[in-house]
């Protein structure tokens, strides 16, 4: 079995999981939803996740509708399903849970009054992390022309299940070659992210990423990578960055729940530093993942 979700009350295996077509979340992409990883065997940050879906749903006038420990139990349950049918319980593979929260199945229309069931659907799978020799020799990511969008659209700040922008920039970059990741600037021409990370560039020692107003989603791996450096004692700053930053910079990575911290060693036909992983890049990078599993489990 490869995964297990959870459907509107139902734990059910990937080959059952369905979900009606007037559910607006198919619809419309109207719906939120997060990606949660375990260490361990344990949830990470689940705490923050939480917060981020209550925070994404409310900007699209939706609402959670159970408690956090509710939630929890949910996700636990679904995790214990695909762990029974998995052959693993005794959890030596870790998962990621991703939780969808959508609109719901309802009339045909955008009035939120008209449909006020939300569907929630949490789906399990082994997590398939790049291949060691991303974190080894780096990666290449494309600088691409689609850009994020802009605050007053679709605000990057919704965790949206609506991802055609960063799927059009993803396939703009793998259209140029087998890129890694695509980087994206926001509609001032500024550096906002990768189309599924956040992006860090380092310069004399110093990790910058672009603030959160240059519009963009708020990491949580950013946003621990921040509070992980602070401890490793390498300096950090929001920042606004540009392509000369990038192609500048003496290091680049990028982070996501899923990646951690892949060290960027070019971008398109530009070499980043010295082509290799660098050192700040692996400092942060070890830190991480030590810090990681101490926390995981502690909500
Ligand atoms: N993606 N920016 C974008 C556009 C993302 O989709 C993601 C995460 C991130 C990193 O967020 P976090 O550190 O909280 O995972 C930044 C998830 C993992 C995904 O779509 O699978």
């Amino acid at each position: 079995m490869s995964a297990v979700a959870y459907v509107n009350g139902r734990i059910c295996s990937q080959q059952d999981a369905a979900i009606s077509v007037f559910d607006h979340g198919f619809l419309y992409g109207e719906g939120v939803y997060e990606v949660i990883r375990t260490y361990g065997g344990e949830l990470f940050l689940v705490g923050r996740h939480f917060r981020r879906l209550r925070a994404s749903a409310s900007m699209i006038t939706l609402d959670v509708g159970m408690s956090d420990s509710a939630l929890e139990n949910i996700v636990r349950e679904t995790i214990a399903a695909y762990r029974a049918g998995s052959g693993d319980p005794a959890r030596a593979q870790d998962v990621l849970a991703r939780i969808l929260l959508t609109r719901g199945i309802g009339e045909m229309s955008y009035d939120p009054t008209k449909s006020p069931h939300p569907s929630l659907v949490v789906i399990v799978k082994p997590l398939v992390p790049p291949p060691a020799a991303a974190y080894e020799r780096g990666v290449a990511v494309s600088l691409v022309s689609v850009i994020r969008n802009h605050p007053a659209s679709v605000d990057p700040r919704i965790k949206s299940n609506n991802l055609l922008n960063n799927v059009l920039a993803m396939q703009e970059a793998l259209r140029r070659g087998p890129y890694f990741e695509a980087i994206l600037r926001n509609y001032r021409g500024e550096l906002a992210e990768c189309s599924q990370s956040n992006l860090f560039l380092v310069k004399d020692g110093t990790a910058r990423t672009p603030a959160l107003d240059a519009g963009l989603l708020a990491g949580i791996t950013r946003e621990f990578v921040e509070e992980v450096a602070v401890e490793a004692g390498v300096p950090t700053e929001d920042a606004v960055l540009r392509d000369d930053d990038l192609l500048g910079a003496d290091e680049a990575f990028l982070t996501s729940t899923s990646k951690e911290i892949v060290p960027i060693v070019r971008v398109d036909d530009r070499v980043i530093g010295d082509g290799r992983p660098g050192p700040v890049t692996r400092v942060l990078l070890d830190a991480y993942r030590r810090k990681a599993r101490t926390v995981a489990g502690r909500g």
